[in-house]
């Protein structure tokens, strides 16, 4: 197995507890684990046993009642709100069943999204993002809205995002949860592939004992607790799709800048100031989001819905990105 050795996640008798009018629901109750680097961790588990829970504890979306959780060594729930959302966006990616594109942004809009915060120039976003997309089958689906693929496409556009930045960790929630048998290989395949291609830890979350194959981990997970801790020597090893293989083998600098040349970018505009403003925005706009329920979010749950699915979130970057989107085409 690769990546066997160095802890990369540590979590620490982890409690979640929800309050509920009277009654308690301890989701997750007392969990301790570590996650290897390059390790791909699956916490299966049936409806309700608190996998997302947990998931979402270890990404810094929900705050821990109880316990610890450190990340490369360092402790998710000592950071302030502003560290949390910088530390997210210079570790963590994020793949989620319901795919969360920007349904107003293209295919590559989409990808191209995370570089944005770790200032990559324009241009060179532009050709990250489209070898990105090339790679999980979509060369030619780049200029595609997120209604305008199929569900498999849409996620395959969520895996070339969650990636596309190198996270060192990308947490996936039930990816394949929304596709047919078929997709769901392809999709999983191209999940450990990539992963393993850049020695990046997965954490997924699944319900489906058929797809913890893949997994060099097993947590299984009961009524919030450990119930067994699964090693598998010789996991699954994924694979790009065959026409993709060609497609790489095609692929050089000029080709992808030719495919992406008039995707966004308006001739003759200065890229860097695209950048700049752009990146401000952004920044802006995250600011605003991680400002939400800044402390009393551990016994909260009427947001419960919105947080998993995190469609505010999605709903705000969609505005944000299309008034980007309009500056940018106005911007001659
Ligand atoms: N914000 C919340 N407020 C109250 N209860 C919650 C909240 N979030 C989760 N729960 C409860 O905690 C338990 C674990 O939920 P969780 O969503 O983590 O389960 P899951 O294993 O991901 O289930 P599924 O496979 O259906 O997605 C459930 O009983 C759920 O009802
Ligand atoms: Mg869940």
């Amino acid at each position: 197995m690769e990546g066997k050795g160095k802890t990369v996640i540590e979590v620490r008798e982890a409690k979640k507890i929800y309050r509920m009018g009277q009654e308690k629901i301890r989701a997750v109750d007392g969990v301790s684990f570590t996650v290897d680097e390059g390790e791909f961790c699956c916490l299966l588990g049936t409806s309700g046993s608190g996998k997302s829970t947990l998931l979402n504890l270890m990404a810094g979306i929900e705050k821990l009642t109880k316990g610890e959780i450190l990340i490369k060594g360092k402790s998710i729930g000592k950071m302030s709100e502003n560290k949390l959302a910088k530390f997210r966006q210079e570790y963590l990616g994020f793949v989620f069943q319901s795919y969360n594109l920007i349904g107003s942004m293209t295919a590559l809009e989409n990808v191209e999204f995370p570089l944005v915060f770790k200032r990559v120039s324009a241009k060179k976003r532009r050709k990250m993002a489209a070898d990105m997309l090339k790679k999980v089958g979509l060369k030619g689906r780049m200029q595609h809205k997120p209604k305008e693929m199929s569900g498999g496409q849409q996620q395959r556009v969520g895996i070339a995002r969650a990636f596309v930045a190198k996270p060192a960790i990308v947490f996936a929630d039930e990816p394949t949860g929304n596709l047919d048998s078929k997709t769901t290989i392809e999709v999983m395949d191209m999940l450990k592939a990539m992963a393993r291609k850049n020695k990046q830890t997965v954490v997924m979350v699944t319900h489906d004992r058929k797809l913890t194959e893949y997994a060099d981990k097993i947590i299984n997970i009961l009524d919030g607790k450990i119930e067994s801790i699964e090693i598998q020597e010789h996991s699954k090893e994924g694979k790009f799709l065959d026409e993709d293989t060609k497609d790489n083998a095609k692929t050089d600098v000029q080709e992808s800048a030719a495919d992406v040349g008039d995707a966004t970018s308006p001739k003759g505009t200065k890229t860097d100031d695209i950048t700049e403003s752009l990146q401000e925005t952004v920044t802006e706009m995250m600011s605003e989001n991680t400002q939400e329920e800044p402390d009393k979010a551990p016994e909260e749950s009427k947001d419960y819905l919105e947080k998993v699915n995190m469609d505010p979130a999605a709903k705000k970057l969609d505005e944000a990105a299309q008034k980007i989107l309009d500056d940018l085409k106005s911007d001659k």
